[in-house]
């Protein structure tokens, strides 16, 4: 099957919440999106922090395509293809590092940070001084930009400016990012898992599947849970909430408390927040040392975010995940980390996970290393185990024609959606939904059938 404009909309129906699970295995669809969906929208590439002198570099993917990312001279950060002009090969092979010099290991070309082709051997006996290297730098992506410490690139000339695409995502982002003077930074090194799964089942759970959390995480949740029995009449530490039965039912009545969920017409989405209490430093106190730490530090900067961010950041919104679509996902102060990733696809079936751990830069470093302990467990040890279980199955289910052919129920909170007293943007009134991934789903088939430029959003 290809990917005929009126074929996918027959896959897509997101104004009845249907979505056909032949886009998560047709490898017709999935090469369509790396034409139209990553090239031309926002893409994470990198957080500055990872870059620090000139030199400085990371390599990673804009969907399929290979990307070299490096601070250059006059503090900038640049990004360009990572294939060579001669042959295509990997110029640079190591995943981070500090080079002022590129050189493929194919024929020996070598490239500066800037992409500039400052070496070719055999130059004079080989081309004769035909060679014009001037015109054979590695071919840059034309737009980066930033939004506090994390950076994205397009390649679409059309594209709105980084911030505008943000939109209202920006001020759920400030949550994560602009808790204390000085913003954040990434530690504890990048965690890369290949997951067996389409890349949208990741993009659309950020988005929007808090519906999940409750259920698929409940025991992982529960071993992260004080390991005294429950007396009769126990609450649940994070909800206050009566415990009905155990331990592994707390994570269950956690997810029944009021709160929201934010989507967003580019794609983005936050899963689901709370709007109740502080939820997170209340549970973490009871949990093991490190998170006892990271409670101790939400509480002591407390004031300082309330400030900052005010009174409805410096609670509701934490403790949360969200997507920039179409593939940049975070968790905030879950479980004592917040964590910062990128979902690569890895041809239809499969995408790579890469994590960061992502703290206040102004935090003392017994904290931070506590929080990269935290994100050790979780998400990294116990959550990403859980949702790959998932989606692993989810993708073995889809191999049969019968099962890929189904529409999948995305329904839930249909036409509930709207603006909101205290949050910005479009905001459905539970913390659980699908709007998000209505919304995602939605945007996606824009960029899907927009075969020649920039999908412009129109009005609903
Ligand atoms: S492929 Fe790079 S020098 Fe030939
Ligand atoms: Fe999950």
């Amino acid at each position: 099957m290809g990917a005929d404009d009126t074929k996918l909309e027959d896959l897509v129906r997101w104004r009845e919440g249907l979505v056909s699970g032949e886009i998560f295995v047709d490898p017709g669809i999935h090469r369509q999106e790396t034409e139209r969906v990553f090239p031309r929208a926002w893409n994470y590439l990198v957080h500055e922090s990872q870059l620090r002198q000139p030199g400085d570099f990371v390599t990673t993917f804009i969907g399929a395509d290979p990307v070299l990312v490096a601070r250059q001279r006059d503090g900038s950060i640049a990004a360009m293809l990572n294939s060579c002009r001669h042959r295509g090969m990997a110029v640079c092979r190591a995943d981070a590092g500090h080079s002022r010099a590129f050189t493929c290991p194919f024929h020996g070309w070598t490239y500066d940070e800037a992409g500039r082709l400052i070496n070719v051997p055999n130059l004079e006996n080989g081309y004769r001084g035909q060679l014009d290297t001037g015109a054979w730098g590695l071919t840059p992506v034309p737009r980066v930009e930033g939004y506090k410490g994390l950076v994205f690139a397009t390649f679409s000339p059309d594209a709105p400016s980084l911030v505008d695409y943000l939109g209202e995502m920006a001020w759920y982002l400030d949550c994560l990012l602009d808790r204390r003077e000085g913003g954040t930074e990434v530690t504890g090194g990048v965690h890369k898992i290949r997951m067996h799964g389409n890349w949208k089942l990741i993009a659309e759970q950020f988005a929007g599947d808090n519906y999940h959390a409750g259920i698929t995480h409940a025991s992982a949740a529960s071993a992260l849970a004080p390991v005294t029995a429950d007396p009769a009449g126990a609450t649940d530490p994070i909800s206050a909430d009566p415990v009905p039965t155990g331990r592994a039912m707390r994570f269950t009545t956690a997810m029944a408390r009021p709160g929201r969920q934010f989507s967003h017409r580019q794609g983005h989405g936050v899963a689901g927040f709370f709007t109740s209490d502080k939820a997170l430093t209340g549970g973490l106190r009871q949990m093991a040392r490190d998170q006892a730490v990271v409670a101790d530090y939400y509480e002591a900067t407390d004031v300082e975010v309330t400030n900052r961010l005010g009174a409805e950041r410096a609670k509701g919104p934490s403790g949360t995940a969200g997507l920039v679509f179409p593939t940049f996902i975070y968790l905030a102060g879950v479980f004592g980390a917040s964590t910062i990733g990128v979902a690569h696809p890895v041809g239809p079936e499969h995408f790579e996970l890469w994590r960061w751990c992502l703290v206040d830069a102004a935090a003392p470093p017994e904290v931070k290393a506590a929080m990269v302990r935290c994100h050790a467990v979780w998400p990294l040890g116990l959550a990403d185990a859980d949702d790959g279980e998932n989606w692993s199955a989810v993708q073995a289910a889809l191999q049969g024609p019968m099962a890929r052919r189904q529409l999948f129920n995305y329904q839930m909170g249909m036409g509930l959606a709207g603006p909101d007293p205290v949050y910005p943007g479009t905001v459905s009134p539970e913390p659980i939904g699908e709007e998000p991934q209505r919304a995602f789903y939605r945007r996606w088939l824009e960029y899907m059938t927009s075969p020649d430029s920039w999908p412009e959003v129109v009005a609903d």
